[in-house]
């Protein structure tokens, strides 16, 4: 070829990219965002590398609308109307190629991320019996095998008194007591994280690397392409390993054996009843390590954080103690755990667990659905068919329109009648919080799980343990990338002192009053005291 019919070639080359940039660029003009945006992922990038993806999402549906361009053929919303529509059961929207970084096992799908329709909506149809608690009968009682083994794990090890201060690490322990009880109700063996009080495969050290990967992968979807090369694919897990992610994939497989074969185990849990709905060897255990990660980190996410923002305010912690006990003192509690249809009758325990909940939604991103080949009219401004459109949950749980103006704010008294809102506003709080479990064709199928995991667990912490976070100043580090890493959050926990009633009193003042011989009375002090 001469010179100058290459230069042509090379020019002409240049011409059509330029041209489809141009084309790219101006497919969402209408939409704004950061400058970068319009040609590059980078934003994306460096708001994934930050570790604080909530915080940034936030400010660009900020600072460039409800809906706002974060990419090439990206938005971002915290409209909760869209995600509505884009979730809902006839919706022309599907999956976008995000999902595909969800599939963690290195061939195969799992529920979380098949796209194609017909398949995905198979899957659910045959596991939601599973997930629904109506064919996983021990569900609440293994919940509370797992609690009274973490309440004996603090009382063995982590109570302070005032002559010796004995750190907890809430975060670990919480983690822990999560991952314990979705490997029980997901297949009838745990963990056993509780019982050694320690991480021996490095499960939480490796998700330090694993989820920052899958949101990079979701991103860039060229990465993982190159990942799934045969030589690459030595460095992903394999349950062969004896750590992380693989030792799972490894356990799974184990267990998945056991059902099947000359000795098969049959048990009334959720692995029971997926394969009673017809999943397959290989279908089970793919979807058992996606039950394990994404019934783990969020319900622990959702469990440590309500509880922190609950403990740092004593007027909210005091009040909550108070429902508690004296639905305790009247016999509406069950012993030694409460059961879970009590829980739901306590108005100010419920009104903390949805502000936690609102405050910290524990799945933040990106969750992307893709425009239909016909595209859509979003607000009147045209998007093509193709577009990815993520959510921004930290955002949509602080609409000031909806929530009110003190949005930052933990108090649970917004969900209450007196607290500022009227009946209808409760109302559609309630159906925006609801959002932080998805909705429709995508909603949680975790949801009846995780919600008796809160409503026990918080209720029977409290009732034992009197909390005092460790470090005011400093109160746990955070890395926000999709999901949360929270990790040395510290309290000093002692045994919680039942406040004295009136028979008590007078039996301490009659004590006192012998021990210290009319010096006590002598100059009034005691009286000012009581
Ligand atoms: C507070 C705790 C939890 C939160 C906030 C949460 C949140 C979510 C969200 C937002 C989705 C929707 C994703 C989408 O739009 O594609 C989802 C899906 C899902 N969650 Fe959860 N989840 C929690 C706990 C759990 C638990 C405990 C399990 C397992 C027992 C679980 C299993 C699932 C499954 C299987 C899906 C996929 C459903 C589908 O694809 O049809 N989740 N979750
Ligand atoms: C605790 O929360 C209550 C109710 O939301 C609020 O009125 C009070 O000022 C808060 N107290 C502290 C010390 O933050
Ligand atoms: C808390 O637990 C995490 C996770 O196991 C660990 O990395 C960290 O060192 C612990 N922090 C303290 C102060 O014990």
């Amino acid at each position: 070829m001469n010179p100058l019919a290459l230069a042509a070639v090379a020019v002409a080359l240049l011409l059509l990219y330029v041209i489809r940039q141009i084309r790219v660029y101006n497919s969402l003009k209408e939409f704004r965002g950061p400058p970068t945006s319009a040609f590059s992922r980078l934003w994306l990038l460096h708001a994934i590398y930050s570790g604080k993806m909530n915080l940034h999402f936030n400010t660009v549906n900020e600072q460039h609308g409800d809906t706002a361009r974060i990419g090439p053929r990206f938005l971002l919303t915290r409209d909760p109307a869209l995600i509505r529509k884009m979730n809902a059961v006839r919706s022309p929207y599907t999956r976008a190629e995000w999902y595909n970084s969800l599939r963690l096992h290195p061939t195969r799908d799992n529920i979380v991320s098949f796209r194609d329709e017909a398949i995905h909506n198979k899957l659910r149809t045959q596991m939601s019996h599973g997930y629904s608690g109506k064919e996983n009968l021990h569900m609440e009682s293994d919940i509370d095998e797992h609690l009274l083994q973490m309440f004996g794990l603090i009382r063995q090890k982590y109570i302070s008194t005032d002559a010796q201060y004995r750190p907890l690490n809430l975060s670990r322990i919480i983690t822990f007591f999560t991952l314990d009880v979705i490997s029980t109700i997901a297949f009838g063996k745990s963990f056993g994280f509780l019982v050694i009080d320690d991480d021996p495969f490095e499960y939480l050290k490796q998700l330090h690397v694993f989820l920052p990967a899958i949101m990079m992968f979701s991103v860039f979807p060229e990465v993982q392409k190159i990942m799934r090369l045969p030589l690459m694919r030595k460095l992903a897990p394999q349950a062969t390993d004896v750590t992380g992610l693989g030792k799972i994939m490894g356990f799974a497989k184990d267990v998945v054996a056991e059902r099947f074969g000359d000795n098969k185990v049959i048990r009334k849990d959720m692995l029971g009843s997926f394969l009673a709905h017809g999943l397959t060897q290989e279908q089970l255990e793919s979807e058992t390590i996606t039950q394990i990660t994404a019934g783990s980190d969020s319900t622990a996410t959702a469990i440590r954080m309500t509880l922190f923002l609950i403990t740092t305010n004593s007027s909210i912690y005091s009040k909550l103690l108070s429902e508690l006990t004296i639905a305790q003192r009247e016999g509406h509690l069950t012993r030694p755990i409460l059961r879970d249809s009590e829980s739901r009758t306590l108005p100010y325990l419920q009104a903390c667990i949805k502000e936690g909940l609102r405050l910290y939604p524990p799945v933040t991103g990106l969750l992307a659905k893709e425009v239909p080949p016909q595209g859509d009219i979003l607000d009147g401004r045209f998007v093509p068919g193709g577009t990815s459109i993520g959510w921004n949950s930290w955002g949509l749980m602080r609409l000031t329109e909806v929530f009110g103006q003190d949005v930052e704010i933990f108090r649970p008294e917004r969900w209450l009648p007196g607290g500022g809102q009227n009946k209808e506003q409760i109302e559609y709080m309630n159906e925006v919080v609801g959002l932080v479990f998805g909705y429709g064709r995508f909603g949680c199928l975790g949801k009846p799980v995780a919600m008796v995991e809160l409503n026990k667990s918080i209720a029977e912490l409290l009732l034992r343990f009197t909390f005092q976070v460790a470090n005011p100043a400093h109160p746990f580090d955070s890395t926000c990338i999709g999901f949360f890493l929270h990790e040395n959050m510290i309290f000093r926990v002692s045994e919680r002192q039942e406040p004295l009633d009136f028979h008590n009193l007078q039996y301490n003042l009659s004590t006192v009053a012998t021990d210290h011989a009319g010096l006590a009375y002598s100059n009034g002090a005691l009286e000012v005291e009581v």
